[in-house]
């Protein structure tokens, strides 16, 4: 069988997880061309662990070296988009980790030279693999939910502890992370979010800094959208609550789905509600109910292995790398309308963002001088993947 020789950069907590996968050969079609970490203790560690493949500190080297035909970048977000760049500048295929970088003026040049290069661009949205997600967005847009008229995910159950904000220098800081809950935890929900329903024309939103922990950038976030057809949606999440909740509720005119406790219950109406309203004498619509269940699944596999397979076969990408601009725009716009308490209209001033976030970083406590901390070498955390 084929296989495409893979380079991981930032063998931290996920990429250490994709490591142990691709080298366990647990994906079909992926062997482990190289590894490459900057932290020279990280580097020496891996050494250890990894004793047949070779293990670089600088991503160049790695990327010059002839051993590798794709990357995975599994690296802090700030640092996506230029590792892309200069892999896709060097002919190499890119998985990235969401999200695709901090701001969107840089995903764009990544887009770009993605674009430029004509190579696999591909990006880790895990959950999109996930059966309820991929059912609901079927249901939308088949029609069967008729025209949308409002979303609303509550997903507070994304709980840290203030040890996981202090286990790492660049988290939760605008110099190092660039954002907090909706820029590191909810970018996958916030992928489904507008996978599934669309983008907005204008988001308004609450972001709170350090609510819940001593952090300085948002702990717990309200976005509120508008749609061209007029609908409606709210997204509310946190790093705070506990247990917290995963309810995803999605109304139509021919019905509605919500999605909780690893369900998705769609309720179907005989008639659409628009041409109902308008009925003189029925007092209801008659309708049916439908359940459908989740399954256990590795979502981070299947990516894997899906990047693989649209390299060696052309199949078609669950996630291609170019929509991550749409996730981080519904991010960044939600930061411009907490920073400015106004709503902010899409497509958004890419620059006036970078300006405000500028000066963010210009306040900012910085990076933190400590050492990441590999607490669970090689495997993939149960809360990475579709928690409900
Ligand atoms: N898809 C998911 O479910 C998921 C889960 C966790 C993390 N992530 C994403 O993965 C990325 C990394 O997160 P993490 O928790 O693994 O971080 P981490 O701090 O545990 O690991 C990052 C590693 O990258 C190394 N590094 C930093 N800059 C580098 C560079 N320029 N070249 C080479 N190595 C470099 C660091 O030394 C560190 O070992 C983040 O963007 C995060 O959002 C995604």
């Amino acid at each position: 069988m084929k296989a495409v020789r893979i380079g991981i950069i930032g063998i931290g907590n996920i990429g250490s997880a994709h490591a142990s996968a691709i080298n366990g050969g647990d994906i079909p079609g992926l062997v482990l061309g190289a590894l490459c970490d900057n932290d020279p203790k990280r580097a020496a560690e891996l050494k250890e662990l990894y004793p047949h493949v070779p293990v670089y500190e600088n991503a160049e080297e790695m990327m010059d070296s002839g051993l590798v035909e794709a990357v995975v970048i599994s690296t802090p977000h700030y640092d996506h988009p230029p590792l892309a760049i200069l892999a896709f500048r060097k002919g190499l295929h890119v998985l990235t980790e969401k999200p695709a970088g901090v701001y969107c003026a840089k995903v764009r040049e990544m887009i770009d030279a993605a674009k430029e290069s004509g190579k696999v661009f591909a990006i880790m949205f895990n959950q999109r693999t996930n059966k309820l997600f991929r059912k609901a967005k079927e249901l939308v847009d088949s029609g069967a939910l008729g025209e949308l008229k409002r979303s609303v995910w509550v997903i507070t159950n994304w709980y840290r502890k203030q040890a996981y904000y202090d286990s790492g220098s660049w988290r939760a800081t605008w110099a190092g992370e660039g954002g907090g809950v909706l820029m590191n935890q909810a970018p996958h929900n916030l992928d489904l979010w507008q996978w599934i329903c669309g983008m907005p024309v204008e988001i308004r939103a609450q972001c709170d800094l350090g609510k819940y922990h001593d952090i300085e950038v948002e702990d717990d976030a309200t976005l509120f959208a508008r749609y061209a057809n007029g609908a409606t949606g709210v997204f509310m999440t946190t790093t705070g609550e506990y247990p917290g909740t995963n309810r995803l509720e999605i109304a139509g005119t021919k019905g509605k789905i919500v999605l909780e406790e690893k369900r998705l219950v769609w309720t179907r109406l005989e008639m659409d509600e628009r041409e109902f309203c308008q009925t003189p004498e029925e007092r209801k619509i008659s309708c049916t109910v439908e359940e459908f269940t989740d399954e256990r699944y590795n979502g981070h596999h299947r990516i894997l292995e899906n990047f693989g397979r649209a390299i060696l076969y052309g199949d078609e990408l669950v996630a291609c790398g170019e929509e991550g601009l749409r996730e981080l725009t519904l991010c960044n716009a939600a930061y411009l309308s907490s920073w400015q308490n106004r709503p902010v209209a899409l497509p958004m001033d890419d620059e006036e963002f970078y300006a405000e976030l500028q000066k963010k970083i210009d306040g900012s406590r910085g990076v933190k001088n400590i050492r990441t901390a590999h607490t669970e070498e090689g495997s993939y955390h149960s809360r990475w993947n579709t928690n409900w």
